[in-house]
């Protein structure tokens, strides 16, 4: 098996051409999309506006309902290619805490089953320690076995599934003890 080293990295002005070349990715796989834990970069043809967004969604004053979160970028670190995206929500308001969870993540389709996402989130659990949170809550649609599996091998602990409310797909939601 290819071993893959990899970082999370905040996202800054020099990662514009590697971050849109990953977003491109995600566009070039399906019309209708939605990037998890990509703090919506499928909305964004603009990198700066883009940027601008993540940076706001970092500030300590966030509107009612809303609570910090910060975006990170997954690199190679071979390749130097943005390979994904993974979001960590510093606390949960209560649909967070039904639904979202603390952490975000999608590798772009040319890059899944290498182990990008276990060993970003990996990463991610260890800045959750750093701002002091001891598990997160880490959520899957009922058949996204790509993430539940990924869960699972982070040491993820299902907690429960959410009843099917009509177009919404029941989730996993399992706990994670960072580390
Ligand atoms: C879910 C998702 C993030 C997984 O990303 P990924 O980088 O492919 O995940 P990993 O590679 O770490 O692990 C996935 C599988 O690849 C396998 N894998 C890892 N390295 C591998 C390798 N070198 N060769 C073959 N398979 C490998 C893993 O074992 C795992 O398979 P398993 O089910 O047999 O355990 C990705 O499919 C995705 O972005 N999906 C769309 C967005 C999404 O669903 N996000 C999550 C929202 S909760």
């Amino acid at each position: 098996m290819e071993e893959v080293a990899i970082s999370i990295v905040v996202p800054m002005q020099k990662h514009e051409v590697a971050t849109m070349a990953c977003r491109q990715d995600f566009m070039d796989s399906g019309a209708d999309m939605h990037i998890p834990g990509s703090g919506e970069i499928q909305d964004f043809t603009n990198f700066k506006e883009w940027l601008l967004h993540c940076q706001s969604n970092n500030n300590i004053n966030q509107p009612a309902g809303r609570v910090r979160s910060t975006q990170y970028l997954v690199m190679d670190e071979g390749k130097k290619h943005v390979v994904g995206f993974i979001q960590l929500r510093h606390s949960l308001t209560q649909y967070l805490y039904q639904s979202g969870g603390h952490i975000g993540y999608s590798i772009a389709p040319r890059a899944r089953k290498k182990g990008y996402a276990t060993k970003a989130l990996r990463l991610c659990l260890k800045k959750a320690k750093l701002l002091g949170i001891d598990k997160v809550l880490i959520t899957c649609d009922i058949d996204n076995l790509d993430s539940e599996s990924v869960i699972k091998k982070v040491g993820g602990k299902l907690e429960n599934i959410t009843p099917n409310e009509g177009l919404t797909k029941s989730k996993k939601r399992y706990w994670v003890k960072t580390i």
